[in-house]
């Protein structure tokens, strides 16, 4: 895998991520299995993050405990990344929301941005941005840069699948940003999809 992705060999990834592609899944269970999902790919994408000694008292005794050093900010990017954010929050009550409105234009398949909701300066330290799919990885590149024009330094990339076209973009346009991904497909296909992949994303999460 190329340097700076992360894919989890992990039995449970691919026995959820066998579910959410295939065509047959309902939204409900493509929601909840986006949520499981996201959530193992949490714990992975924060493993190393720094913590500072945090001592408190069990009922017992005394303890050195830690807890997270930093302010860390989710930034889905809309609309499929709604579907994501939520098991983020979960796992990470303490994050901010930080929201960006992009879609992909189908014919010329650029970025279309439509919204954002960014304190500047950044209320934040990290930003993990969560996007189920990185195709041709447009969406996320532009989302990030504009994350790093509010002063954002540190911004981590979590998804679902990728094409190996949108991770050599992403990691050609931002170096410094990390991707952790459930899968890396084959290729996109003529449309500007992942294959085999699993659809459009947005359309599954929202049964639209
Ligand atoms: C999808 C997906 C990414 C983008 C990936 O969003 O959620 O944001 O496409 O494609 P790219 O890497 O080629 O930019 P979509 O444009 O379908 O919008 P939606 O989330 O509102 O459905
Ligand atoms: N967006 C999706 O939702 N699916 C793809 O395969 C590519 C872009």
């Amino acid at each position: 895998m190329a340097d700076g992705v992360f894919v989890p060999k992990h039995a449970l990834v691919a026995h959820k991520l066998t579910r959410l592609r295939d065509v047959n899944t309902p939204s409900p269970l493509f929601r909840q299995l986006t949520k499981e999902i996201t959530q193992i790919l949490i714990c992975e994408a924060t493993a190393d993050l720094p913590t500072v000694p945090d001592n408190r008292e069990t009922p017992l005794s005394e303890f050195s405990g830690e807890s997270l050093a930093q302010k860390i900010g989710i930034v889905p990017i809309l609309r499929a990344g709604l579907g994501m954010s939520d098991a983020a929050h979960e796992m990470l009550p303490m994050a901010r929301i930080l929201h960006i409105g992009m879609y992909r234009d189908e014919e010329t398949l650029e970025p279309v941005y439509y919204y954002d909701k960014l304190p500047t300066p950044p209320n934040v330290d990290l930003a993990l941005v969560v996007d189920p799919m990185l195709a041709t990885g447009g969406s996320a590149i532009a989302a990030i840069s504009r994350l790093k024009e509010t002063g954002l330094k540190q911004i981590r990339f979590i998804g679902l699948i990728a094409a190996p076209e949108g991770i050599s973009a992403l990691r050609g346009a931002h170096p410094d940003v990390q991707i952790w991904m459930a899968g890396v497909d084959e290729k996109l296909n003529e449309n500007g999809y992942i294959c085999p992949g699993l659809g459009d994303a947005g359309d599954r999460i929202m049964d639209t």
